[in-house]
């Protein structure tokens, strides 16, 4: 059995980091000291330790900032055996970026709502994104903070792939006008709408979908004007101490065996490896109008900066 600890950076919910954490510590016998961070705030933390790196591998959140990390050097080129068994996007999404970062799952940006609240608030269902600015929905909806969240940058940079940039912040600051929080954690909103906290969560469908069927009384929605989504990211940091605990948790991660785990904690995205298992709960992505997200450029440094600046100095700034 190989021998040794290995420190894990994870981006993807709590329940399903710990279970691969265990599950990755009974299976290959290496300790593993798991930190659960969302997508934004875990790139802060691997760039701000560039000279003295404490993390090995960071697996899951979204793909954007894994992106950035890679651009910037943070993480180390590497070719899995296991590469042959996944399918083109994950692949695509590794060999954009010099290899140092790979897809791991994927999923579509959506909405939920609390179908209580929505009745006893007299509101109408939304189904599409113009429909969450309406004014009758203001202090209504709950989103992540773009900055700290993978799945918020992704709602920020879809708006501005669907309607344009002028019209897309035109769209985030009516959206602000209805915001009642932004959150940290990007599954965070929806976790909200299913305690009845907030009417509407603006998350990843799959994390909707999971709410609902913890017996939360939440609806999916799939917005009438098209959505982007995620490729889900997994990266080895650049200078890991454990480089060879790295590499075993990366190929064995890749693995449908690993992968179909996802299942055991109502993880519905879409998994990479082609023979991971699936469940006929999972939003049917053949379904969801989507549009053709552009990674290279919205997980660019320049651009995810560029952004994430605009966002604060010109909407997250205006009264509600
Ligand atoms: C949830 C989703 C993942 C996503 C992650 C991003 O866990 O299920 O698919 O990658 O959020 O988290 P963040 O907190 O960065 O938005």
């Amino acid at each position: 059995m190989a021998q040794g600890r290995l420190s894990f950076y994870c981006s993807a919910q709590e329940d399903w980091c710990q279970l691969m954490a265990r599950s990755f510590e009974e299976s290959s016998g290496i300790r593993v000291d798991m930190t659960r961070k969302s997508s934004g705030e875990t790139y802060a933390q691997v760039k701000a330790e560039e000279s003295n790196p404490r993390g090995d591998i960071w697996w899951g959140g979204t793909g954007d900032p894994h992106l950035q990390a890679a651009e910037e050097g943070l993480t180390e080129e590497y070719i899995s055996p296991m590469r042959d068994q996944l399918h083109p996007w994950a692949i695509a999404q590794a060999e954009s970026a010099g290899n140092r970062t790979i897809g791991i799952y994927s999923g579509a940006l959506g909405f939920g709502f609390n179908r209580d609240l929505l009745a006893s608030n007299n509101l109408p269902e939304p189904a599409c994104w113009e429909d969450l600015t309406k004014p009758e929905f203001k202090g209504h909806v709950q989103m992540a903070n773009p900055n700290s969240s993978g799945t918020a940058y992704t709602a920020l940079a879809t708006m501005v792939q669907l309607f344009g940039e002028e019209a897309g912040f035109d769209y985030m600051k009516r959206l602000h006008a209805n915001v009642n929080q932004y959150t940290k954690s990007g599954s965070a909103p929806i976790k909200a709408a299913g305690q009845g906290e907030t009417t509407v969560g603006i998350v990843f469908l799959h994390d909707a979908v999971a709410t609902a069927v913890a017996g939360f009384p939440v609806s999916i929605v799939a917005p009438c004007e098209g959505t982007g989504y995620e490729i889900g990211s997994m990266s080895i940091i650049k200078g890991a101490r454990n480089m060879d605990q790295a590499k075993a948790f990366y190929d064995w991660a890749l693995s449908a065996e690993a992968q179909s785990l996802a299942l055991q904690v109502n993880a519905f995205q879409v998994m990479s490896n082609m023979a991971a298992e699936s469940s006929d709960l999972a939003p049917n992505m053949d379904l969801i109008k989507l549009i053709d997200y552009d990674f290279v450029k919205y997980g660019s440094s320049e651009e995810r900066r560029r952004l994430l600046e605009k966002w604060d100095n010109d909407v997250s700034r205006l009264p509600q």
